[in-house]
C-alpha cells in the first residue's frame, strides 16, 4: 500500500485511472453506434406500439453473420420490410422467436414497446447526435 503512495506509484495510477476513464467515455460512443433499432414502417398504421429490436443485446450472442448473411437482414434501419405474416412464417426475428430459440411471438408487447409515433431510426445513433442539439429529450 505504501508504494503506492511514492510519486512513482502515484504516477502510474494515475496513468491507469485516466485510461480507465478514457475506456468509460468511450463506452456509450461504441455502444450507440448500433444501438436500440426502432422499427415502425407499419406499426403506427396498424395500431400497434412501433417494434424495438435491442442490437447490442443481440450482437453480444450473435455474430453479425447470423444475422446479416443468413437471415438476409440489410444494415438499415426499417430497410426489410418485416411483417407479422414474414415474422410468424419463420422469416426475420420470427427464425428465433419462435419458441425455440428465443420466445415466441405472442409476446406482442415484448417487441412492440417504442413510444407511439416514434419514427424508424437507430436510437442514439452517433450521426443522430451530431444531427441534434445537445440537450434534445431522449425518448425511449
Ligand atoms: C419478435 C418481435 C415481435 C413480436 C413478438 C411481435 N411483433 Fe409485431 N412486428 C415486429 C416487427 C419488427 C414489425 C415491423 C414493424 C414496423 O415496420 O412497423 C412488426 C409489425 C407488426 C404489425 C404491422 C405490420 C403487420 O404485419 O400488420 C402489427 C399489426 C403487429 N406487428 C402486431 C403484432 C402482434 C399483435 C403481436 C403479438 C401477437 C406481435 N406483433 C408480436 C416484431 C414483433
Ligand atoms: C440478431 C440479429 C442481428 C445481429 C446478430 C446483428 N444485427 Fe445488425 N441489425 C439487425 C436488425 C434487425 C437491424 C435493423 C434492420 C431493420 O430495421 O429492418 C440491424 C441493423 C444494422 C445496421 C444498420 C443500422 C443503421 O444505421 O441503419 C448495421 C450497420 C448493423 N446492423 C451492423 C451489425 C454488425 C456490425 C453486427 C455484428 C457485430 C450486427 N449488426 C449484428 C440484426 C442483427
Ligand atoms: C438470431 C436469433 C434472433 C433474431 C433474428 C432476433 N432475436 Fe430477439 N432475441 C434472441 C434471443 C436469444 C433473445 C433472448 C431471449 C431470452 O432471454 O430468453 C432475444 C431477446 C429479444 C428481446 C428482449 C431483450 C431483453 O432486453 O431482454 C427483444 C425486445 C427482441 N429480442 C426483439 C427482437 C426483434 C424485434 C427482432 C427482429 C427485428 C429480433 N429480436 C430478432 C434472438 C433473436
Amino acid at each position: 500500500m505504501i508504494k503506492f503512495m511514492t510519486r512513482k506509484g502515484g504516477l502510474l495510477w494515475g496513468l491507469i485511472l485516466a485510461l480507465f476513464v478514457a475506456m468509460l467515455v468511450d463506452l456509450p460512443e461504441a455502444r450507440a453506434e448500433y444501438g436500440d433499432v426502432v422499427i415502425n414502417n407499419y406499426s403506427d398504421g396498424a395500431g400497434m406500439r412501433p417494434a424495438i429490436f435491442p442490437h447490442w443485446f443481440h450482437r453480444m450472442r450473435f455474430r453479425c453473420k447470423v444475422c446479416h448473411a443468413d437471415l438476409g437482414f440489410k444494415f438499415k434501419a426499417g430497410g426489410n420490410e418485416i411483417n407479422m405474416v414474414k415474422i410468424i412464417d419463420g422469416q426475420f426475428c420470427g427464425a428465433c422467436h419462435n419458441g425455440e430459440i428465443a420466445w415466441s411471438v405472442e409476446n406482442c408487447n415484448l417487441c412492440h414497446s417504442g413510444k407511439p409515433g416514434t419514427p424508424t431510426q437507430v436510437h442514439e445513433s452517433t450521426i443522430q447526435k451530431l444531427v441534434q442539439p445537445t440537450g434534445a429529450p431522449q425518448k425511449k
